[in-house]
């Protein structure tokens, strides 16, 4: 493997964990759980793993560990921090027991159910410790749902004689482990199933789950990027710039870029959607931000747009669930037809006339991108979707309207950037390298003290590492019943920006200010080296939501 200075350099940084996963523990068991929603529900459909108590690791005895076997997957979107909770689940098999083996199967869960596999050797590990990346074993988003499915897995792990499977995965990859870890403990097969909270979205948390693994690394590096982008802004006094921020759904990515950065206009998907906004609503608001700058001479600015907008607009939403419905049954005879504007016109005159209205509005652009291909659990795949474009190409249409009307003086040349990938493999901050690590750490005791159906917590993030709270979570506790493609199913609450949190309250005080005034904030490059204070920051939304 070739590897920067950086990488070598890095190689021997040393996670900081919390003082109770440093030796032997001793579990406390909190009380019995309920599902956040629809208790009888959920109790009903896993009836072996509902109700278990939350556990938290303290200080104890060293103990003996029986060999065990255990099989990793990493699952869905790279996310950083992915090959550190590999090495602290390695690490940790191993101060368990020295004859521990781990396998990582290859390319997701469709490599446990296709048996392919690596043995994850010291060797190995070592090359990817405190890395960016999945490349160790690689992921994917085959679901793992079906009977056939978790037979086909069953039989590949008895192969291997494992006994333990770790999951690392957002919030459907979790539901899925947790039905696997039903099905394996209702049919005694002797394999328990752990799971690990990732996605750079930060929609996977909780009471007990602070925050998901990679959100922090992820939103240094686009607060950098858009820092040097406004600093450019600022330089050459010429652009808006539209920046569109991952985060499938959810907007917590766009909301902590926004609170590190000071843009001039944010937008919160889930505020728009509570205030059962247009998109013409959302192109006004910015539109007359513009103008308001441009009286003061200022014909530049930023806009974060969050990737999941257009799903949060009502007319939209409604259009999208119409298209999904539509597209899930005629997929070969929209398929069949030749040209963009045929499947256009199809589709158009075989939904609603409401949707419709919508659908012919929108730019040709983005009403293709509406009609590509959904991912495997049935989304839209928003990453594809042009928002950033779209809405410069309306913000200027406005803006020539408003300047005929004589309400906008100014000049205006939009400039648009989507950052997603660019941030979901970046060497991980030392946060991340340190909370995947005890992550990683904490799935090896929970497996060496025989819990099924878990998934891995470490809390108190704000605090000192050392002070840091390891234990286990049950996942039925995150669960409540959503209608997934037309039927009621069992799923991990996905949380989205909450509109009375600290973290978007922040926002609200601040966006006047900083709509018209220009008060950017230049993050820089995450410091890996360097005084505590740059280099061992955590998120503002960590901070605001825990004061
Ligand atoms: P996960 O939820 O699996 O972590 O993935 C999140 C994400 O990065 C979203 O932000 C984005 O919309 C999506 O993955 C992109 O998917 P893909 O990698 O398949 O292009």
């Amino acid at each position: 493997m070739i590897k920067s200075p950086l990488q070598i350099a890095r190689e021997s940084y040393v996670p900081k964990m919390p003082s109770s996963l440093k030796g032997g523990i001793k579990i406390v068991e909190g009380k019995a759980t309920e599902s956040v929603a629809d208790q009888a529900d959920i109790e009903k459909m896993f009836p072996n793993t509902y109700g278990m108590p939350v556990l938290t690791f303290e200080p104890g005895d060293a103990k003996e560990y029986a060999a065990q076997n255990v099989g990793v997957i990493l699952s869905g979107g790279q996310a950083p921090g992915g090959h550190n909770v590999i090495s602290g689940l390695y690490d940790g098999l191993k101060k368990l027991n020295p004859e521990n083996k781990l396998y990582g199967f290859l390319g997701g869960p469709g490599g446990l159910v296709d048996n392919q596999y690596i043995e994850l050797t010291e060797d190995i590990v070592n090359h990817y410790r405190n890395t960016g990346g999945f490349d160790i074993i690689g992921s994917g988003r085959t679901k793992l749902e079906e009977t056939e499915q978790y037979e086909k897995a069953l039989v590949n792990c008895k192969e291997l004689d494992i006994t333990a499977l770790v999951i690392i995965g957002g919030d459907d990859s979790n539901t899925n482990a947790c039905v696997l870890a039903e099905y394996y403990k209702e049919k005694q097969a002797g394999v328990q199933v752990i799971g690990v909270p990732k996605t750079i979205d930060g929609d996977l948390k909780n009471e007990m789950i602070e925050t998901s693994f990679g959100f922090d690394t992820a939103c240094k590096v686009y607060s950098e990027l858009i820092g040097n982008i406004q600093r450019d802004a600022n330089s050459a006094k010429k652009y808006w710039h539209f920046i569109k921020l991952m985060g499938r759904s959810a907007s917590h990515i766009a909301l902590e870029c926004a609170l590190q950065t000071q843009p001039n206009i944010t937008i919160i998907s889930e505020e728009v959607e509570a205030k059962q906004q247009t998109l013409d609503d959302v192109v006004s608001y910015i539109a007359n931000i513009v103008a308001k700058r441009a009286e003061n001479g200022d014909n530049f600015g930023t806009v974060l747009i969050p990737e999941g907008l257009v799903e949060f607009i009502p007319a939209m939403k409604k259009l999208i669930a119409e298209l999904n419905d539509f597209l899930a049954h005629n997929e070969e005879a929209v398929n069949a037809l030749e040209g963009n504007k045929e499947k256009r016109e199809f589709v158009a005159e075989r939904i609603s006339e409401e949707s419709r209205e919508v659908f012919v509005s929108l730019p040709n652009s983005i009403a293709n991108q509406l009609m590509l291909d959904r991912d495997p659990h049935g989304n839209v795949q928003v990453s594809l979707i042009e928002t950033e474009k779209m809405l410069i190409d309306m913000v200027k249409a406005k803006l020539k309207s408003m300047k005929k009307a004589g309400e906008f003086k100014g000049k205006f040349k939009g400039q648009p950037h989507f950052f997603g990938y660019e941030g979901r493999c970046a060497a991980p901050s030392n946060f991340d390298a340190d909370y995947c690590y005890s992550l990683g750490n904490t799935a090896s005791m929970l497996i060496g003290e025989g819990k099924t159906g878990y998934m891995a917590s470490v809390r108190n993030l704000t605090a000192p590492s050392s002070e840091w709270m390891a234990g286990g979570v049950p996942v039925t506790m995150m669960m409540n019943m959503e209608k997934r493609h037309g039927e009621m199913k069992p799923v991990i609450q996905k949380a989205l920006v909450q509109l009375n949190g600290a973290p978007f309250k922040k926002l609200v005080e601040n966006r006047e200010e900083w709509a018209l005034n220009t008060n950017y904030m230049y993050p820089g490059p995450i410091q890996y080296f360097g005084p505590s204070e740059v280099c061992d920051l955590t998120t503002n939304t960590l901070k605001y939501e825990q004061q």
